[in-house]
């Protein structure tokens, strides 16, 4: 079959836009990546060449077109209790500090299809009694929020829970649901999800004892990674930690935190 060809030229244009947009940075060796991802869009456009289905996007009457790019070229991995050791820190050194009487707050910031922030929240409800909490997750891509917001995965997924959570908290589908599980309601109802742009300004979500933040830096410049650093700062509370992924570190991107171990930090 014949497969429309991306030019460097077009490819060009994706990667400032997409940068410019979203704070990504597609190197060149994600261009068959790119031409892959976006060739049904064509297809389903009929739109003859990659630079078409560019002015298409940027034309005003596509804002719906806009978002299923940027859902088409964002990365979403994640899965369940993803870097464990961040959970046991959660559980050892932080939650046996809490006071009770106050709501305790955490952001999963770029929640992809809503694990992480399900993780979270087993965590805390597995080992809080008596003090309030809640999750906000946040993501750009609106395919992985819809995700999220059903809290309805593939039962493949449930692997990487362990599983004295998974009976507590998790439904196993059957019939019509057969191969499923449903992370159960009450958890569900404490778990709220938004769209959120971390390459804009961010609207005012209040303050959070911890902000998970893992996973996404690594596709952004040195310049957007201390913007985005920035923006989330004034959300965490004083004596709060953020957490990045094992394979990223806030060295040169900010000084306003104290490290507690790689890839912990706290707000002073
Ligand atoms: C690889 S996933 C990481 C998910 C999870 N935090 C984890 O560690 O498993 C990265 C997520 O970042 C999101 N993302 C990329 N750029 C973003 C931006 N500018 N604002 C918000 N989310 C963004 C993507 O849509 C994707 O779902």
């Amino acid at each position: 079959m014949h497969q429309t060809q991306l030019k460097d030229s077009e490819f060009k244009l994706f990667q400032s836009w997409l940068h410019q947009s979203t704070g990504i940075n597609l190197s060149s060796a994600k261009k068959a990546l790119v031409a892959g991802r976006l060739s049904k869009r064509l297809k389903h456009l009929d739109l003859k060449s990659f630079g078409d289905y560019f002015q298409f996007i940027r034309s005003h009457a596509a804002a719906e077109e806009l978002q299923i790019a940027i859902d088409l070229l964002t990365t979403n991995e994640t899965y369940f209790f993803r870097e464990p050791k961040h959970f046991e820190f959660m559980s050892e050194k932080i939650l046996p500090t809490l006071i009770p009487a106050k709501k305790f707050r955490v952001w999963s910031a770029a929640s992809s299809s809503g694990e992480e922030a399900y993780s979270i929240a087993m965590t805390l409800a597995n080992e809080l009694t008596s003090t309030a909490w809640e999750i906000f997750g946040s993501d750009i891509s609106t395919d992985m929020l819809r995700i999220a917001r059903g809290g309805h995965y593939p039962i493949a997924r449930a692997r990487t829970i362990p599983t004295d959570m998974l009976s507590k908290y998790c439904l196993k589908g059957t019939g019509g649901q057969e191969g499923t599980f449903l992370v159960e309601r009450n958890l569900r109802n404490k778990v709220s999800f938004a769209q959120i742009n971390l390459n804009e300004n961010l609207p005012d979500v209040g303050q959070f004892d911890l902000i998970f933040i893992r996973n996404v830096m690594i596709y952004f410049d040195q310049d957007t990674k201390c913007k985005v650093i920035e923006r989330l700062l004034p959300h965490l509370k004083s004596g709060g930690y953020l957490f990045v992924s094992h394979s990223e570190s806030l060295n040169g991107i900010t000084d306003r935190l104290q490290i507690i171990s790689p890839s912990i930090y706290k707000k002073p």
